[in-house]
């Protein structure tokens, strides 16, 4: 990536603290000793943030901080060294809960909670405020329950007036609602893509995202690498890196930096998607989501091609 200065700012509306125990032979009904502990700052937004910095390019996190969980998670990011744009609520912050067990994960994720309209427009707030040193803005993650239809609306509409791209990460009605706003990007996955427009078809899915007025859709394919399509444009895709094994989960989410990285730089469509893939395939191989392997990423990149889609 070129060095920008100009950060992606990269809202995260409803984050997580991230706990993963450690156990032996987990099993439904006994009792377990926890071998080891760790917690860390997790919601999608907060992981391309981590990606963007891993990449050596500037990410503020946006996002509502509640209770003593909120504090833990602020005091995680801060830690890590993220700039962080906070949204003080009186909501506790949920957490997520991962046990890992015999080499598997199990998932317990709390839905998040509800804010109050004044919290969600200081949310918004703060977004438009980060924007003043403009890059790029990402919106990524689900939304806890209660949030209000138009906040993805309302970000986007910030974004316009202060001249900044964005990208939106989100699913299901979220997602429709989003793409009318006019982004510059979303990304579903493809089971994302075809859930929230109920096309199997990738292509026909992809446009009826194109026609509510997403600029660009890049579609994730898990494995097989990814899809990018523009209203008018030359459809483009990128082949998977091969015979990865690993950790797809956060994947996603380092494609999502990529593509921020790519508007704010204004590198070429297949360059940008090409790093994408390759930033993808490189956190596969990163245990933790919102983590990448740079060395891998670099060895990817010259291996992979953009091909123009069927
Ligand atoms: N098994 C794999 N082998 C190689 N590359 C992969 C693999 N899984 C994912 N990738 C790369 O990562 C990208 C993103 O993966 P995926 O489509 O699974 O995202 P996602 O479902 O949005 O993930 P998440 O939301 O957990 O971050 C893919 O487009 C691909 O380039
Ligand atoms: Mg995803």
């Amino acid at each position: 990536m070129t060095a920008s200065a100009r950060p992606v700012v990269s809202v995260t509306p409803n984050p997580a603290l991230d706990i993963t125990y450690e156990v032996d032979d987990l099993r439904v009904g006994q009792s377990h000793r926890v071998s080891r502990v760790r917690e860390r700052a997790g919601g999608k937004g907060i992981n391309v943030a981590r990606v963007v910095r891993a990449l050596g390019e500037p990410a503020v996190v946006v996002a509502p901080f509640g209770g003593r969980t909120g504090d833990a998670l602020l005091h995680s990011l801060r830690a890590d060294g993220f700039e962080v744009a906070a949204v003080p609520v009186d909501a506790e912050t949920r957490r997520t809960v991962t046990v890992v067990s015999g080499g598997e994960a199990t998932a317990l994720n709390e839905a998040g909670p509800a804010l109050s309209a004044p919290d969600w427009d200081d949310v918004v707030g703060v977004t438009g405020r980060a924007l003043e040193a403009p890059g790029a803005l990402v919106v990524s993650g689900s939304t806890p329950p209660g949030t209000p239809p138009d906040l993805h609306a309302r970000l986007i509409e910030h974004a316009r007036r202060a001249g900044v791209p964005v990208v939106v990460d989100t699913s299901g009605p979220a997602l429709l609602r989003a793409a009318v706003a006019g982004p510059d990007l979303v990304k579903p996955n493809v089971d994302e893509l075809r859930a929230a427009t109920g096309e199997t078809d990738v292509v026909v899915a992809a446009h009826a995202l194109l026609e509510r007025g997403a600029r660009q859709v890049v579609v994730s394919l898990g494995g097989d690498g990814l899809a990018g399509f523009a209203a008018g444009a030359q459809p483009w895709r990128v082949r998977a890196v091969p015979g990865l094994t690993g950790n797809p989960t956060g994947a996603g989410d380092a494609v999502v930096a990529a593509l921020a990285l790519g508007l704010v730089a204004g590198t070429p469509w297949p360059e940008v998607l090409v790093r994408a893939t390759a930033l993808g395939a490189a956190a596969v191989l990163a245990d933790v989501a919102g983590d990448v392997d740079l060395a891998a990423y670099e060895r990817f990149r010259p291996t992979l091609t953009a091909e123009r889609y069927r």
